[in-house]
């Protein structure tokens, strides 16, 4: 459907509460966005922002974020001795990266009450935008209910969203004035340096990647620890350590470059397995139709909702095998390093013959993998 209709299913449906309601300040996300020139530049400007040519720009900020989910998982843990949850670290260094680029701010602090509020906001919002949460979205007159607590929590989330996008802009004009502004797209903008994009699409994208960052990264990292934290999964870790030592006969140098070069290919097997076996997004995101569209002998009018089962398809065990509903990264090695002693390094490379659809596909294929 995606590979074969990518053109049909460029289109995004509008829905009352999160289009009309939560986005009526800030304008819509990207991937929420119905397909139009507006959404083309938006789109444009998040794809060159997060393109792999642009990835070197960042190495200072993903090595700083790395460095202090380490630091402070080994302070406030007493080096393992007490129980952390992980989670909270990983929310900060996935908002941190999206703040950092979108507006040159970041906070230091696991704990800090903006982070906090722009997590809590963000993940109210994402349950209100879901799909199949909101029947008023389909049967209109429940719009009109009184004390539609709906519509009521959407203004109160819409409110809270706008205080802290405006406070995180206004930070931005206050260090432009006093010249102290980082490198990063609202600033750019402010200063007027790509104007091609008009203030509300600079709010969209800048909101786009801040919600596209904070909900996927936890998610999947904090999946993917959990499974390697199991029995089975501590022989991956084995394994995957085998490799990062062949790969970096110094580790030190691992830490030093490994963030660069993606080149240990048991790590970017749990990568791969790791987006694959959590899939965060387990229905992507909602398409509309632009044009008829004929899949599987059904024939989908235009302008109808589609949703894509992600999830499903990550666990098809016609694709990926019988043990599709296990954590198992060596699906992905060309030569599976199980048959050999747990130590010794993995010589297999990544394959990209099997691949998974947590990112979506084609045209429609996150700009953030
Ligand atoms: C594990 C990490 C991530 C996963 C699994 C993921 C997944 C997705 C998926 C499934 C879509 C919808 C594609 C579609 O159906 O059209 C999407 C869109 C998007 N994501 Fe991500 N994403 C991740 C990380 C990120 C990050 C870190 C950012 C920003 C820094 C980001 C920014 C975006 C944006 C801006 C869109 C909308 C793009 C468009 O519609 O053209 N994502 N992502």
């Amino acid at each position: 459907m995606l590979l074969g209709h990518q053109s049909a299913l460029i289109d995004r449906p509008t829905l009352y509460t999160f289009h009309g309601i939560i986005s009526s300040t800030q304008g819509f996300t990207i991937g929420s966005s119905p397909w139009d020139t507006s959404c083309k530049n938006k789109r444009t400007a998040a794809g060159s922002a997060l393109g792999r040519s642009k990835l070197k720009d960042y190495f200072d900020m993903f090595d700083l974020e790395s460095y202090c989910i380490i630091r402070d998982l080994a302070r406030d843990s007493h080096n393992g001795e007490k129980e952390v949850e992980v989670r909270k670290y990983i929310q900060r260094y996935a908002l941190n990266t999206t703040l950092t680029l979108c507006y040159g701010i970041r906070m230091d602090s696991v704990y800090d009450s903006m982070l906090r509020e722009i997590l809590e906001v963000g993940s109210a919002i994402s349950l209100l935008r879901s799909a199949s949460e909101n029947f008023q979205d389909y049967i209109p007159l429940l719009r009109y209910f009184p004390n539609n607590s709906k519509n009521r929590r959407s203004k109160e989330l819409r409110d809270r969203r706008d205080a802290y996008l405006n406070s995180l802009l206004n930070q931005v004009r206050e260090m432009i004035k006093k010249g102290t502004d980082k490198p990063c797209i609202s600033a750019a903008i402010l200063k007027d340096e790509e104007t091609k994009l008009s203030g509300v699409e600079v709010s969209s994208i800048c909101l786009s990647l801040v919600s596209g960052g904070f909900e996927t990264i936890p998610g999947t990292l904090t999946s993917c620890l959990g499974s390697l934290s199991t029995a089975e999964g501590q022989v991956f870790q084995e394994r995957a350590y085998a490799d990062i030592k062949r790969v970096y006969p110094d580790v030190r140098d691992a830490w030093r470059n490994s963030f660069q070069g993606e080149e240990v290919p048991y790590l970017n097997a749990v990568v791969k397995e790791a987006a694959r076996y959590y899939t965060v997004s387990a229905m992507s995101l909602p398409r509309k139709t632009v044009s008829e569209v004929v899949w599987d002998g059904a024939r989908i009018p235009a302008k109808t909702m589609v949703l894509i089962n992600a999830q499903a398809a990550n666990h098809d065990v016609d694709h990926f095998g019988p043990d599709a509903a296990t954590f198992n990264p060596e699906r992905w090695l060309s030569s599976s390093p199980s048959s050999s002693s747990s130590s010794s390094p993995s010589k297999s490379s990544p394959s990209s013959s099997i691949p998974h659809f947590s990112f979506g596909a084609a045209r429609a294929l996150a700009p953030g993998k």
